[in-house]
C-alpha cells in the first residue's frame, strides 16, 4: 500500500505556483488576485474559505474575503458578484457553497462571469470541459487528476467507479476520467443512491473515487485487493475527545481498507489539500488570460 500525501503534493504545487508568480511579479506583471465570498456562519465553510485565504498569501496571491449574514438576500449576493465580475483587479472568485436555503445556488452560479469562474462551476465551464475545450476544471476533480499524475498512477483501460453524483464532485469526475487523455482512457461507473448491488460494483474498481459524503461507508468488502482509493469526504462528527469537539472522517474506512489498497488518500492530508491547489491554478490560469 502507498499513501497518496496530499500534503506533500500540495506543498510542491504551491511551491511551483510561487516560482512562477514571483517571476511575474519580477518582470512587472500583475499580481494574481483571487476573491472568496461567505455567506453566512457555517463553520466547515468559514474554515474551507480561511484556508484559501491563507494558501494565497503563502504564494504571494492577493487575496479578497467578502462575509455577509446568512440573511443576505439572493439580489444582495448578485449585486455583490456583478461588482466582481467588473472589478479589473479580480482574476478569478468564488462563492462558497453551500449557501442558505433561500438563494438558489443554480442562479449563483450562471452569475458568475464564465471567465473568472476559477471554482469551475458555470454551465458553460461545465459544457466546455465536456467537450474537451479549454476549461476551468472544479478544484476536487483538478486535484484528484494532479495526484494521480504526480504518482503516475496507470489509468488506462482501468474500470473507474465513482460513489455519488454531486454536480461538483461526482459529475465532473465521471466525465474526466472518461476521456481520451491521461489521467484518463477509464471505463467508468457512476453510482448514487438508487444503484443495486453497490458493493458489487465496487468491488470490480480498480480506481474507486468514494464522494458520497458518509462517513466511514466503505468498508473493505467493497474494495478489491491492490485497488486505488481515493477518498473524497470529508465529515465532521462529535469527538469529545479533539478540542475542536469534532473529528474528521473520510468517506472511506481507512484503518481497514488501506492495508488491501494499492494506493490511498488519507482524510486528513489527501484530496482536500490539492482541491486548494487547483483553485490557485486556475486563478493564476485566468491572470494569464490562458483559458479565455
Ligand atoms: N463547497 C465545498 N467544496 C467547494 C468548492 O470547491 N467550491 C466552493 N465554492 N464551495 C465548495
Amino acid at each position: 500500500m502507498q499513501l497518496l500525501d496530499g500534503k506533500k503534493l500540495s506543498a510542491e504545487v504551491k511551491a511551483e505556483i510561487k516560482v512562477e508568480v514571483d517571476k511575474i511579479k519580477a518582470n512587472g506583471g500583475k499580481t494574481p488576485h483571487l476573491a472568496a465570498i461567505l455567506v453566512g456562519n457555517n463553520g466547515a465553510s468559514e474554515t474551507y474559505v480561511a484556508s484559501k485565504i491563507k494558501s494565497c498569501e503563502e504564494i504571494g496571491f492577493k487575496s479578497t474575503l467578502i462575509s455577509l449574514p446568512d440573511t443576505t438576500s439572493e439580489a444582495e449576493l448578485l449585486s455583490h458578484i456583478q461588482d466582481l465580475n467588473f472589478d479589473e483587479d479580480v482574476d478569478g472568485f468564488i462563492v462558497q457553497l453551500p449557501l442558505p436555503a433561500h438563494i438558489s445556488e443554480n442562479t449563483i452560479m450562471e452569475a458568475v462571469a464564465p471567465e473568472k469562474d476559477v471554482d469551475g462551476f458555470h454551465p458553460i465551464n461545465v459544457g466546455r470541459m465536456c467537450k474537451g475545450l479549454p476549461a476551468y476544471i472544479s478544484a476536487t476533480p483538478y486535484g484528484i487528476l494532479e495526484m494521480l499524475e504526480r504518482y503516475k498512477i496507470e489509468t488506462a483501460g482501468k474500470h473507474c467507479v465513482v460513489v455519488g453524483r454531486s454536480q461538483i464532485v461526482g459529475l465532473p469526475m465521471s466525465i474526466l476520467m472518461q476521456r481520451n487523455a491521461y489521467p484518463g482512457n477509464c471505463t467508468v461507473t457512476i453510482c448514487h443512491s438508487r444503484t443495486h448491488n453497490l458493493k458489487e460494483v465496487c468491488q470490480s474498481a480498480d480506481i474507486l473515487i468514494a464522494a458520497l459524503g458518509r462517513p466511514e461507508f466503505i468498508t473493505a468488502d467493497y474494495v478489491k485487493e491492490g485497488a486505488v482509493v481515493i477518498d473524497v469526504g470529508i465529515t465532521r462528527v462529535p469527538d469529545a475527545s479533539k478540542k475542536s469537539g469534532f473529528a474528521i472522517k473520510g468517506d472511506v474506512k481507512f484503518d481497514e481498507v488501506a492495508p488491501k489498497s494499492g494506493y490511498i488518500t488519507p482524510v486528513p492530508g489527501g484530496v482536500g489539500l490539492m482541491t486548494i491547489c487547483g483553485l490557485l491554478t486556475n486563478t493564476l490560469l485566468s491572470s494569464k488570460k490562458a483559458i479565455y
